[in-house]
């Protein structure tokens, strides 16, 4: 019949979705954090003297999100954190706690090293003068954002986004009232399909009426996460992004995009531009 016909289909699609996710997996093992964050999280990418550099606009995107009024509350679960913490800076202010997550254990050790204090952790002190003087503090402040940032930090968890329940039971005491995620659910999905499941899975982690704040690469197809370490990537554009989200049940709220200038392009990815994202779940089950 047509509908046993559909159920092979979709058995079909999610057994592809799997070997794609083992692979995936594979991929990943030898991710090097250091040579990450040098790729990314360095001039030119990371240039505070220049408006148009990637970092200084992802800080001031997250601003806007976490300044407006409508997202705060009681938890916030940053998704695929890898070893980075530029992307709760802003949340970190009006949220009570912020759980970090990632896949992969030399990411969580770099992140954890950083929390306590270790002098061999990456230097996020110009990251966090560039968002205090978003905030209209003097850039000095940013000891004071750095021990609220590792005040309000409770775990920093196994994540696996592929998994229906991507964190272990019971890791969580509620669902969250926000999630943030940047760069994480193109970076780790096979194709289009395993994407739009990856977020349907995350979003579990969301009570209804919360926020979802994503950041993303658009039509990138790889990226370096070490020498000689290519990570494939599901080439992405708004219309799938925004598809997929209402899918997933969401009301997006704001998609706004940056055109890769051609001084950024650096050999590390073939990233063409970057999305920014605010959604809402919906209140009703779908
Ligand atoms: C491109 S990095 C993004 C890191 C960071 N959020 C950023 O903005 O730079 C992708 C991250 O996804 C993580 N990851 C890989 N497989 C995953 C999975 N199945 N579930 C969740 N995260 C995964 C990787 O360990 C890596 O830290």
């Amino acid at each position: 019949s047509a509908a046993q016909r559909a159920g092979g289909m979709e058995k079909r699609e999610e057994a592809g979705i799997e070997a794609g996710v083992a692979a995936m997996a594979q991929c990943y093992q030898p991710f090097d954090p250091a040579a990450y964050l040098q790729y990314n999280y360095t001039p030119p990418r990371a240039d505070f003297s220049r408006l148009d550099s990637i970092v200084p606009w992802k800080l001031g995107c997250l601003h806007r999100a976490f300044t407006a009024g409508d997202i705060c509350g009681g938890t916030l679960v940053d998704v695929g954190s890898g070893p980075t913490l530029y992307q709760v800076l802003s949340g970190c202010e009006v949220f009570e706690k912020l759980v970090l997550t990632d896949f992969l254990p030399q990411n969580r050790a770099a992140l954890r090293r950083w929390l306590g204090d270790d002098p061999g952790s990456f230097d996020w002190s110009p990251y966090l003068r560039h968002v205090c003087q978003l905030e209209g503090r003097s850039p000095e402040a940013w000891r004071e954002k750095a021990a609220r940032l590792r005040s309000v930090v409770t775990d920093v968890l196994p994540i696996d986004v592929h998994r229906p329940a991507p964190l272990l039971p019971g890791a969580l005491p509620g669902p969250a009232d926000c999630l943030v995620s940047s760069f994480c659910l193109e970076a780790v999905s096979p194709d289009r399909p395993a994407f739009t499941q990856a977020l349907r899975h995350v979003s579990t982690l969301l009570r209804p009426g919360g926020h979802l704040v994503m950041i993303g690469a658009l039509e990138e197809s790889y990226y370096l996460g070490g020498p000689g370490v290519r990570i494939p990537v599901v080439p992405v554009d708004q219309a799938f992004v925004t598809a997929s989200l209402e899918e997933c049940g969401y009301t997006v709220l704001e998609f706004c995009t940056y055109v890769l200038p051609a001084d950024m392009c650096v050999g590390v990815d073939d990233v063409v531009g970057i999305f920014f994202l605010k959604a809402r779940k919906k209140k009703v089950a779908l």
